[in-house]
């Protein structure tokens, strides 16, 4: 099976219970999120935003409520399903379609903002999908790229992790027995599955982009997170980053 199959198959098949994400966003995530995005946009609204790997539409669904023109992509068709009602449960009207984050189907010059969240870690060609992103962007347009080191290959990361997953399987977490299956194949193949500042930096340096500023945001993903969980309470949370770049 192709690398993209098989990302697409996984997510296809955790969409409903990482539908979580969106029904279950705490106020403190929320508000982050809706933070970052309204200074990126120097409060401005009524901009062209393209989300690329919406999920069940996390970052889609505050654009549109701070009364953007949205569009939204997803390699997986049940994802996108899942933000289409979710837009549908908060009469936002936004353009949900299926599509490859690498590949997309807009003219140059589109969009006055392209964001992602959690997405970079799981591309195959992160460069390739970089130009894609600024070829849709308008000139002097913003990317905003948030993602996470999940995948931390340091020893005490890696220890920690384990202990995490044993409890995790022990709870017996089908999905994470599920998510090893699909992607330990596919590590090699993701260049930023470990994701490292200084290696996204390069891809954006690589796609064309000069000016690239990484702040390193923990909070957010811990605040996304209703109960602490043991990587919290150890103090040892993958980093998280905002990555901003102009075209
Ligand atoms: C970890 S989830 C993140 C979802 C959402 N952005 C969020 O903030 O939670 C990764 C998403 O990226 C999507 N995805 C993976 N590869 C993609 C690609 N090449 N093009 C578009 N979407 C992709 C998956 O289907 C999945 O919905």
């Amino acid at each position: 099976m192709e690398t993209k199959e098989i990302i697409q198959n996984y997510w296809d098949y955790r969409s409903e219970t990482y539908n979580t994400s969106v029904v279950e966003q705490s106020e403190e995530e929320k508000m982050l999120l809706t933070n970052i995005l309204s200074s990126t946009m120097s409060n401005r609204n009524g901009l062209k935003v393209l989300d690329v790997g919406t999920g069940p539409g996390v970052l889609a669904l505050i654009a549109a409520e701070l009364g953007n023109n949205v569009t939204a992509v997803d390699l997986s068709e049940k994802m996108i399903e899942k933000a289409r009602e979710n837009a549908l449960m908060r009469t936002l009207d936004i353009d949900f379609m299926q599509g490859d984050a690498e590949k997309l189907d807009f003219p140059d010059a589109h969009f006055d903002v392209v964001m992602n969240k959690y997405l970079l870690w799981t591309l195959p060609e992160p460069t390739k999908a970089l130009m894609e992103w600024k070829r849709v962007l308008k000139d002097g347009g913003t990317i905003i790229a948030i993602d996470g080191d999940w995948h931390n290959e340091g020893l005490l990361s890696r220890t920690i992790r384990c202990i995490n997953n044993a409890i995790k399987m022990l709870k017996k977490t089908k999905y994470t027995r599920v998510y090893n299956k699909h992607y330990d194949p596919l590590k090699s193949d993701l260049p930023l599955f470990s994701l490292k500042p200084e290696r996204v930096i390069q891809h954006f340096k690589e796609a064309g982009f000069e000016n690239v500023s990484v702040e390193r945001m923990d909070k957010l993903f811990s605040s996304s997170r209703k109960s602490r969980k043991l990587l919290d309470v150890l103090n040892c949370s993958s980093p998280v980053y905002v990555i901003k770049a102009l075209k």
